[in-house]
């Protein structure tokens, strides 16, 4: 007997970010969006204990060890429920590893509804979602997917209406970005500077909702772009390759280095995603569409 659960990829369409806070974190206004990238993950019971394989383009890079965050999940998931965390939990990865669209988020609430469904625990969704805030900032919105705004350090999410499908291009750069390294260039970028509350911008969550890619393309905004661009200057290249192609937008994903091209329809991201692909500034790219929807087990 197994579970597979499939777990989507994310794009911010917004990431203001605040001040450091005493904990270390970083306060802020996160909308995220799911998009139709995704990783699966099949949980197995296994008698001789916890076990992490991975398959993908980006295997190689994925920690097997109990750092893994999917690991992490069962482990949270067993503790809490008095049980071993004896399951196998084999991961197909889709989503970039360090590409800021949350792939190990993904694995993580993946990992969760997986081994909840195969012990049949009975927790409740609430339940599930304080495990994953607990695990990380990302983790409880790949548990619902959709659309959501993150406050808090981006776990305590309130869902967003989204009045139609957003047709995107992601290039996929050829290393990775440290989330806590951006966030430390984040830091060091706005020392001696004021940095503002937070907020979500009123235009981003309009748009959404109106399902207007032309409205969203002048409202994203992301706060950490300066940073990611700082530690991997060659992002903007891509980025201006895809302005040329004829994006709505271009932004750095999250913390990067993946690029997201925001298009005006499907025809459109494919072609954008054929310029890309010529232009020599990104190792992959790849085209999805979103709202997708959250962390679902499969038939
Ligand atoms: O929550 P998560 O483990 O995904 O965060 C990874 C790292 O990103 C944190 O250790 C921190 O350095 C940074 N971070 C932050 N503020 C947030 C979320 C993440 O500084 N709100």
């Amino acid at each position: 007997m197994s579970v597979t659960v499939r777990v989507p990829a994310k794009v911010n369409v917004q990431l203001a970010v605040g001040g450091v806070r005493p904990d270390g974190f970083h306060d802020l206004a996160n909308v995220f969006l799911a998009v139709s990238l995704h990783d699966e993950v099949t949980a197995t019971p296994s008698p001789e204990g916890l076990r992490v394989t991975c398959e993908g383009p980006d295997a190689d890079q994925v920690p097997l060890d109990r750092t893994n965050l999917a690991a992490r999940a069962a482990l949270a998931l067993a503790e809490r429920y008095g049980r071993r965390p004896d399951v196998h939990l084999h991961i197909a990865k889709d989503i970039p590893v360090a590409g800021g669209m949350a792939g190990g988020s993904a694995d993580c609430a993946g990992a969760l509804v997986a081994c909840d469904a195969l012990w049949g625990t009975g927790a409740s969704r609430d339940e599930l979602l304080a495990i994953c805030a607990e695990l990380g900032s990302d983790v409880p919105f790949s548990l619902v997917g959709g659309a959501a705004l993150g406050t808090g350090r981006g776990e305590k999410l309130t869902a967003l209406e989204v009045g139609g499908d957003f047709h995107w291009v992601f290039a996929m750069a050829a290393k990775g970005l440290s989330t806590p390294a951006v966030f430390r260039e984040f830091d060091r970028l706005g020392e001696g500077l004021e940095i503002p509350e937070p907020a979500a911008d009123q235009a981003v969550l309009d748009a959404l909702a109106k399902g207007d890619p032309a409205a969203l393309a002048v409202a994203v905004s992301n706060d950490l772009q300066p940073a990611a661009l700082s530690l991997f200057p060659q992002l903007s290249d891509t980025l201006a390759a895809g302005r040329a192609a004829g994006a709505l937008a271009a932004l750095v994903s999250g913390s990067g280095p993946t690029t997201a091209f925001l298009a005006t329809d499907a025809r459109s991201a494919s072609d954008i995603a054929g310029v890309l692909r010529a232009s020599g500034t990104c190792r992959d790219v790849r085209t999805a569409s979103g709202p997708a929807p959250g962390a679902t087990v499969r038939d």
